[in-house]
């Protein structure tokens, strides 16, 4: 076991009013150089200044990060955006008006002055501007930009609930602040505005659907998912947001599905495993056995309720004890392409096409 460190204060703080004195703490930690836990609108964030060196290089101690893995930068407004990036181009001006503040995170060349910690040596530098009262508030009490990838140990689901980020964090770093469970649920679309057509390097809450409204259809590269040792956001190529049991996708009609995972799932009960299954509201008849763990992705036509609930069932998963899961891909449209992509991530890439 771990030794626990220090002290963490943990402050139960109001979404939607933040209290002004909580606010002014987080603040002055984080201008001091320790680590804040905060939530935005998709995951909860740990941060840190960008021009604290020593509190950079933290995140990735108490987290377990591999080095090579850059850190997104955060803003409170989009005139911030020239403190970080060589030069503002026209598009990125163009998507701040539209989706900030929000789930979309802009790769950009970088400014000299940002730290290697914060980019992993890259010269191309990840911003967003988070669209959460408590995230939006903190920042701009600090006025430094911060510095934070998701809030949890690395490879486990990112926090979705302040109780995930003090199961995962507490006595390593100085703050957490709680305002419960976060909006979207899964992190923010990372574009690469740095290739001439813009490429989606991670599917999230801004849709390709919807960065296809401003560049046109076919003006937006989508998501690769191949290439899992080579992938162009760093971050994608580690086993990520994993539960602790294995997980398979399966994809393909839905009765087809259905019916052959009910089979699967009885011989396995029968076996006596632990197992859980990931599907939605309309597949439930198929599942009622005595034994099973259905855990629900809301509707397949409403897949924000899925994404807003899959690390949060990922990680309640964990806690039961559950031995094998197995996972009903959701349509790969709008949000689902993004609750697909943390499925195939969950699975290590193992896809079952029914
Ligand atoms: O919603 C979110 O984006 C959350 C909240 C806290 O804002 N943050 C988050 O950070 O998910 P993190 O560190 O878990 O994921 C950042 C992703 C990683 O896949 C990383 O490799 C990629 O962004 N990234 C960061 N800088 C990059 C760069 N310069 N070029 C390519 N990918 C980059
Ligand atoms: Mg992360």
């Amino acid at each position: 076991m771990l030794k626990t460190e220090m002290i963490t204060e943990i402050i139960k703080i109001n979404p939607n009013a933040p209290e002004e004195q909580y606010l002014e703490k987080a603040a002055d930690i984080l201008r001091q150089g320790g680590l804040v836990a905060f939530p935005t609108e998709t995951v909860y964030g740990l941060g840190a200044c960008i021009n604290n060196r020593d509190g950079l290089k933290r995140i990735f101690t108490v987290k377990g990060r591999p080095g090579d893995n850059p850190l997104i930068t955060h803003l409170y407004t989009w005139e911030q955006l020239s403190e970080i990036v060589l030069e503002v181009p026209e598009r990125a001006l163009v998507l701040a008006k539209k989706f900030w503040p929000g789930p979309l995170t802009m790769i950009l060349p970088k400014k000299e002055t940002i730290p290697p910690e914060v980019t992993a040596g890259l010269p191309t530098v990840a911003v967003r501007v988070p669209a959460h009262p408590v995230a939006l508030e903190m920042l701009r009490k600090t006025k430094i930009p911060v510095a934070a990838p998701s809030a949890n140990l690395s490879g486990r689901p990112s926090p979705t609930r302040g109780s995930h980020v003090i199961s995962d964090l507490n006595g390593k770093i100085e703050m957490i602040l709680d305002a419960g469970a976060t909006g979207v649920g899964l992190e923010s679309t990372v574009l690469d505005l740095t290739s001439p057509r813009p490429r989606i390097l991670r599917p999230g809450g801004v849709t390709l659907e919807m960065l296809e409204g401003v560049f046109g259809k076919g003006g937006v590269e989508a998501p690769q998912f191949t290439n899992v040792k080579r992938p162009l956001a760093p971050g994608m190529k580690y086993r990520h947001y994993a539960p602790k049991a294995p997980l398979c996708l399966y994809s393909g009609p839905q009765e087809k599905i259905n019916r052959i995972l009910s089979e699967k799932v009885e011989e396995d009960l029968k076996a006596g495993k632990k197992i859980g299954i990931l599907a939605y509201d309309e597949d439930r008849s198929y599942y009622e056995l005595p034994g099973l763990h259905f855990f629900s992705l809301g509707t397949r036509s409403h897949p924000e309720e899925g994404a807003e609930r899959l690390f949060y069932l990922l990680r309640l998963s964990d806690e039961i004890g559950v031995e094998y899961i197995y996972a009903v891909a959701p349509p790969r449209i709008g949000l689902g392409e993004a609750v697909y992509n943390r499925l195939w991530k969950a699975s290590g890439g193992k896809v079952e096409e029914i």
